[in-house]
């Protein structure tokens, strides 16, 4: 292998990439991109990790949502806020059926770049370069908004700053401080199904709270500050390595961009560049699996990213589809066992579930969704593991994008309240209602 540099990747093939017009734009915005102060720091990315690998030992869970791409015109306070809020509920949820540590990690703070399976879309007769997200190109399918414009990157780093600010302002200030009793309302969701067992948990909680803060006379503070991390895909690399970098007394290259960089399905060729760029940063990775999938490029991928065996490095997301997961994780699971490492494992139940209605409309079903993760847990404790962690696209509003859930949505519904332009997401009370789901799964005993 030759030696590692934050930009190497370059030398590779390089999936998914952007053709710029303009190369010397391009570089005057990573010049400046460079020299932008991080989003996060060493000590954050090591505390993940920290967490990750408890996950991956089995003694915390971890839940990872948000967006399946996020919007420039989606930084606003209420939109933040309630991606915060349904995250914090839900982990709430799944501290209660787990009863061990929960880590959050939004898809946030630069979940702005799509892979797309074709380069260009074609209307009327007119090809156009795809919309990759808003750090790449504009969605309106005109020559000039699908161009790709290396300014947006620049943009898509501000943004990602308002958002981490906003979301680190409110995890501070007491948003999920079990005191404060409406941050945990759920009135939004009132007169659904599930809304008496949150309100049990929640007060169970809190009389557990009150319990220990009477005995020991402590208060139990540091459930006011919530731990909350941010990933996202790194799919741009001149974005991700402009924000690579050393730090003082600390060895290794960090991207301070995000807490945890994931590998998308479509850019996990060995020698890709994502690959190479992903196998010379300290951050632990996320690398998202697909059917397709074999034990021979699962242990070379673990071989490239992970040569030192790192507790918390690596986890891996599969996404299999309802009804493949049976097919297709055990040997993977054997893969990864005869390497010796113990890695996280998630499940991405959305990513395989995708279809479209005879309206053309992508949708997904609860129901789908949900089967996958059942099996999911199911199959890790036959195969003597275990589930870690979950992975949803979803978010805090009141969208109509998913099929089914407690309200029944229907595909007549979808046309309500479609707001995503990627990949259809779980709007707030389906996003919640999973959780309880999955938090009834947790508390059966392994
Ligand atoms: C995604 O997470 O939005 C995505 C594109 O996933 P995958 O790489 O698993 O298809
Ligand atoms: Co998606």
């Amino acid at each position: 292998m030759t030696a590692w540099t934050p930009e190497s990747w370059q030398a590779k093939t390089v999936a998914q990439s952007v053709r710029y017009p303009d190369p010397a734009a391009l570089a005057r915005v990573l010049t400046e991109m460079r020299q932008l102060p991080p989003l996060v720091t060493s000590w954050e990315v090591e505390g993940l990790r920290t967490q990750l690998a408890a996950a991956a030992r089995g003694e915390a869970f971890v839940l990872q949502g948000g967006d399946c791409a996020e919007s420039f015109d989606d930084c606003r306070s209420e939109s933040i806020s309630a991606k915060l809020k349904i995250l914090m509920q839900m982990s709430l949820v799944l501290v209660h059926g787990t009863r061990r540590p929960v880590v959050r990690i939004g898809r946030i703070a630069g979940q702005y770049a799509k892979p797309r399976s074709a380069d260009l879309e074609t209307k009327d007769g007119v090809s156009l370069p795809s919309y990759r997200g808003d750090s790449v190109n504009r969605e309106p399918f005109t020559e000039e908004d699908r161009t790709p414009d290396p300014t947006l990157l620049l943009r898509g780093y501000e943004r990602a700053a308002l958002t981490l600010n906003f979301v680190r302002a409110l995890a501070d200030g007491g948003f999920a401080d079990l005191h404060h009793p409406e941050y945990w309302d759920i009135s939004f969701a009132h007169g659904a199904r599930h809304v008496d067992e949150y309100h049990r948990i929640v007060d169970q909680i809190r009389e557990g709270i009150s319990f220990v803060t009477a005995v020991t006379g402590i208060d139990a503070t540091p459930l006011k500050r919530v731990d909350f991390y941010t990933s996202h895909e790194a799919l741009a690399l001149p974005y991700d390595a402009a924000q690579t970098r050393t730090v003082p007394r600390r060895p290794g290259w960090y991207n301070l961009s995000t807490h945890m960089p994931w590998i998308g399905m479509r850019t996990a060729a060995v020698d890709g560049g994502h690959v190479e760029y992903h196998r010379g940063i300290e951050n632990p990775l996320g690398v998202k699996i697909g059917p397709a999938m074999t034990r021979e490029w699962l242990t070379e991928l673990l071989a490239v990213l992970d040569p030192a065996h790192k507790p918390g490095r690596i986890t891996l997301i599969h996404r299999m589809g309802a009804g493949k997961v049976e097919t297709y994780l055990p040997a993977l699971v054997e893969a990864v066992r005869a390497t010796g490492r113990t890695v996280l494992w998630m499940c991405d139940p959305m990513h395989g579930n995708t279809e479209t209605t005879p309206q053309g409309v992508k949708t997904r079903r609860f129901d789908k969704i949900l089967s996958e993760i059942e099996d999911s847990f199911r199959l890790h404790r036959q195969l003597g593991g275990h589930l870690g962690g979950v992975h949803f696209e979803m978010t805090g509003e009141d969208v109509t994008e998913c099929i089914g859930g407690a309200r029944g949505l229907a595909e007549i519904d979808l046309e309500r309240a479609y707001k995503s332009r990627v990949d259809p997401r779980l709007n707030y009370e389906q996003a919640l209602e999973l959780a309880l789901l999955v938090a009834r799964h947790l508390r059966r005993p392994a």
